[in-house]
Formats: structure tokens, C-alpha cells, sequence
């Protein structure tokens, strides 16, 4: 098995907000035809698959994870003859399609939920959780997780808005339709999914009060025991492996909620889900000891059995130039997606990343993402991480013609695709090249990840990837000094660097890095 390629463990994936990337028709949102038209600027940069998060028809009260139909396009995305042609274009090159499937919830709207909140004795009644008295459980976005229901007489609950009920995994016809779900995208051959917030799927069977504890918002203020992470997830995805596993090289990775090495890991496996995320890594400050402890427990927690992935930025959290850059200087980025890309694990790309697209500001009269109208500015509004890609320095950044949904990054101007394409300093050549490395060098992809502590000092993260063959030096400088580093034995060829000449040879037993310098070393 090691030596086949698999294209999800071997190859780089890249989360588009297709809201937010390229619009065709000039309505100011993005689009699938929009997506097409910008599949050669992916293959150019080398990606190996797109993770598209929710196109389906939706009111946006969550912005597209709250669906009213799951088999279809929203007209303002396009039609499921464009979804056919993106899918179609995209394995022309090579290039797999995953899907955001949330099956947590649906839309309030969704016929599903119509049809059971108007009465008791319906076919679909039992397709939500109803109750006649709530507990004490919270909803994550704010105040209670039960919603008064009129017609019906009776609370639903939600563990999102109100306008995002949660259906009732229990029901077993419930359970049919989702897979059903799953089946049509597969059928229209799609390559894998990526799961909304999996381990939510099930609610304690007795309902039982969370106990309390500390946190920032008051959702925080309980142990999320009874709401979350149930026993009943764990056949439910064998099931769902099963149908995976009855077409050829499908994925599916999960959205843990709360997630915790050690939790995501105990999700994945061959009869289990292929990944999950796990977003300690985006939470590191930036030194080599923080990245280190994240990658050693990451991989201890999954064992040899499974496949490590790393997150740094997604449309949920701040971006990571906004996290480890200061102002528009990229240099500190770069250590951090050096590190991303020589990584042993599937390495998760979020659009603009690669230019290294920055935060909106927003006032809070701007803000749309119900998350941050509610909680600004004790959370940070996810809209920041969601504005427009930025490709050129034409009006709206080249991501439409018309006025974008949000505003555009000011820095677009200089901070764009065309820009970085020509200049062969920029964080978009930087990460193009480091992803065409990975698919040169076997050892980036499947080699052991080996820390060198003794060979670096403070402020430098080393370590080796080494395959039985072919053995890489990847060295980070994280300082604005210069430090020595020492070289490994037989390592002395530059394969890459941010600062120096590549293809050279150094001599001497030690490599002087410069500020914020990465390289990675080979033999000879
Ligand atoms: C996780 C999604 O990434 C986020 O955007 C959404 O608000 C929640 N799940 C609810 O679907």
C-alpha cells in the first residue's frame, strides 16, 4: 500500500468559499461556472483536489450550512449542468472534488422540516428532536438550543440557529434519506466529503443535563457530554465507510467539533473516516516549540494506522497571515506554510492563503456572519477570514464585475495573483513551488517526520523527512536573527530556500540561516 499513491494522502487540498472566489455573471457572489473558469490557475499551482464548501440551495441565515435542498444547485451558484461540467473538467486534470456535506441540520426551510414541525402524526414527524419541555442544552451561535415551535406545540432543537434544526439520526428512515444524499453526489462522481460538525450527528438518548464548567461564552460553560460525541457515531460510520468503500478511492474527512487530538483520531480508521480535522495545529503561536508539540501529539493520538492532515486557515477562523504575519510583510507566513508543505500529513489549503490574503476589518455595522453579529467583538467575525479572492488589481480585485457580496481586501491592490505570479519572491511562487516539491520528492510525501532538536538552536525548527531511500533536511529559521544551524551527515545540496541561490552546494558542517529563512536540504 505505501508505494501505490493515494491521491488524498499524497496530494495537497484546497478549501474554495465558492461564495467568495470567482463570480461569472457579475451578481457580486461567486459561482461554479466561476470555479471552472479558474481550474487552470489550480492545476498551475499544482492542487490535487478542491474541498467546495456549500453551494446547495439556502437562505444563508448560516451562509450555506444552513441547506433547503442537498442534491441540488442554488440558481445563484449555477445549475447541476455546471456542477457536471466542474466535475468533469476537474478529473480532466487531474483534479478530485470534495464536497461539504451537512448532515448535522437542515434549513428551517428545507421541505424535510416543513413537513415536521406541521404536525405529529406526519410521515417525516420524527425526522427532528421534539420535545415538550427542553433541557438546559446550548446552541453554539447563542441562547438556547430550543426553539417554541407554534404549529407544532412543541420545542426543536438546534445545536446551530434556530433556523438550522437538527434532524434525528435515530429515525431510520431519517437515516435512509441522508445516505441517499451521500449516494447522489457519488453517483454524479464526486471524489469524497468533508463533514460538518460528524460528531454531532447523535444527542444522549435520555437527554441528560451537561455538567458545568469554565469558558469564555456561555456555551462554554458546559461539558459538552451529552450534546456531542455519542456512542451511536461509531457504527453510523462504518455504515458510511461501507458505501464509501463500494466505489473506488472515495474520502471522507471530518469536521470534529471540539475538537481535540486524542477525539479526532478516536474517528478515524479503515473502517472509520480517512481523516478528521483536528485544529490544534491552527492554534499555535508561532515558535517551533508550540508546532513541534502539536505535531507530536497529532501523531501519536492517530498511531500508525492512520494519516495525518494539517489545517492552518479555513472560512470558520482568522486567516493565518493574520495570526503569524506582521502588517503585509510575508515573512513570518512563509516559515509557517514552509512548514505546512513538508509536513508528514495531507496539508489543507484555504483560498488566498497562497497569496497570503489578509483579515477583513469590518466595522460592526458590516458584519453578516451571524456568529459575529452576535459575539463581536468577544469572537472575531468569520466574514474576515470569507472576503472576495483577490486576483488582479482591476475593481473587486477581479473576483467580479458587478459589486462583491462583501468588500474587498484594501490590500488587493499590490496583494493579488497576477502580482505574485510575476514575482518570483511572492508567497503564491513560494507555496507553487514547495507543492511541486512534494510531488518531486517521495520523501515530503510519505517520509517518517524526524525532529532534529540537537542540530538547531532556539527559534529553529529542524527536522528530517526520510523515506528508506531519500532523506530531506527541512530547517526554519522562526527568528529575525541569523542562527546556525549544523547539517545532518550527507546533507549539503539546497533544494529549496526563501533566501539563497537553489542547487547549491554548501561546504562547511553548518548552514548560517538568515532571518525568517526556511530551506530544505538534500543529499549531495
Ligand atoms: C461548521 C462550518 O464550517 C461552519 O461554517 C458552520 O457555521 C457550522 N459548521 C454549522 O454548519
Amino acid at each position: 500500500l505505501m508505494t501505490e499513491s493515494l491521491w488524498w494522502r499524497d496530494g495537497v487540498i484546497y478549501q474554495i468559499y465558492p461564495r467568495s472566489f470567482a463570480d461569472s455573471n457579475g451578481d457580486g457572489l461567486g459561482d461554479l461556472p466561476g470555479i471552472l473558469s479558474r481550474l487552470d490557475y489550480l492545476e498551475w499551482l499544482g492542487v490535487d483536489a478542491l474541498w467546495l464548501s456549500p453551494f446547495y440551495p439556502s437562505p444563508d441565515a448560516d451562509f450555506g450550512y444552513d441547506i433547503s435542498d442537498h442534491t441540488a444547485v442554488d440558481e445563484r451558484y449555477g445549475t447541476m449542468d455546471d456542477f457536471d461540467a466542474l466535475v468533469e473538467e476537474a478529473h480532466r486534470r487531474g483534479i478530485r472534488i470534495i464536497l461539504d456535506l451537512v448532515l448535522n441540520h437542515t434549513s428551517d426551510a428545507h421541505p424535510w422540516f416543513q413537513e415536521s414541525r406541521s404536525g405529529r402524526s406526519t410521515p417525516k414527524a420524527d425526522w427532528y428532536i421534539w420535545r415538550d419541555t427542553p433541557n438546559r442544552w446550548l446552541s453554539v451561535f447563542g441562547g438556547k438550543a430550543w426553539t417554541y415551535d407554534e404549529t407544532r406545540g412543541q420545542y426543536y432543537y438546534h445545536m446551530f440557529l434556530k433556523e438550522q434544526p437538527d434532524v434525528n439520526w435515530r429515525n431510520p428512515d431519517l437515516r435512509r434519506a441522508q445516505m441517499d444524499v451521500v449516494r447522489f453526489w457519488l453517483n454524479r462522481g464526486v471524489d469524497g466529503f468533508r463533514l460538518d460538525v460528524f460528531n454531532v450527528y447523535f444527542k444522549d438518548a435520555e437527554f441528560r443535563n451537561n455538567p458545568p464548567t469554565f469558558g469564555r461564552r456561555p456555551f462554554e460553560w458546559q461539558k459538552h457530554l451529552y450534546d456531542c460525541d455519542r456512542p451511536e457515531m461509531i457504527p453510523l460510520l462504518k455504515e458510511l465507510r461501507e458505501l464509501l468503500d463500494s466505489y473506488p478511492e472515495r474520502y471522507a474527512v471530518g469536521e470534529t467539533f471540539l475538537s481535540t487530538p486524542e477525539k479526532a483520531a478516536k474517528y478515524c480508521g479503515k473502517e472509520m473516516l480517512h481523516a478528521a480535522f483536528n485544529f490544534d495545529f491552527s492554534l499555535r503561536r508561532f515558535a517551533p516549540r508550540e508546532f513541534f508539540e502539536a505535531i507530536q501529539r497529532w501523531e501519536r493520538a492517530l498511531g500508525e494506522e492512520n494519516w495525518p492532515n494539517y489545517v492552518l486557515s479555513n472560512h470558520d477562523i482568522p486567516r493565518a497571515a493574520t495570526r503569524y504575519a506582521k502588517g503585509e510583510d510575508d515573512a513570518r507566513l512563509k516559515v509557517v506554510m514552509t512548514l505546512l508543505l513538508t509536513l508528514r500529513g495531507t496539508p489543507y489549503l484555504y483560498q488566498g492563503d497562497e497569496i497570503g490574503m489578509r483579515n477583513l476589518r469590518m466595522r460592526r455595522s458590516e458584519v453578516m456572519d451571524p456568529v459575529g453579529k452576535r459575539y463581536h467583538p468577544i469572537y472575531p467575525s468569520r466574514d474576515a477570514a470569507r472576503a472576495p479572492m483577490q486576483w488582479d488589481d482591476s475593481p473587486a480585485a477581479g473576483f467580479t464585475s458587478g459589486t462583491p457580496w462583501l468588500r474587498v481586501h484594501p490590500d488587493y491592490i499590490h496583494r493579488n495573483v497576477a502580482a505574485q505570479k510575476a514575482d518570483s519572491a511572492s508567497m503564491l511562487t513560494l507555496t507553487r513551488r514547495l507543492i511541486a516539491l512534494r510531488r518531486q520528492y517521495p520523501a515530503l510525501r510519505r517520509g517518517d517526520f524526524l525532529p532534529q532538536r540537537s542540530l538547531a538552536p532556539r527559534g529553529v525548527m529542524a527536522y528530517l523527512r526520510r523515506t528508506q531511500a531519500q532523506t530531506l533536511f527541512v530547517a526554519l529559521n522562526f527568528t529575525k536573527k541569523e542562527s546556525l544551524v549544523s547539517l545532518p551527515e550527507g546533507i549539503r545540496r539546497v533544494v529549496f530556500s526563501t533566501s539563497r541561490q537553489e542547487d547549491e552546494t554548501l561546504s562547511g558542517e553548518a548552514i548560517r540561516l538568515l532571518p525568517y529563512e526556511s530551506v530544505i536540504l538534500g543529499e549531495g
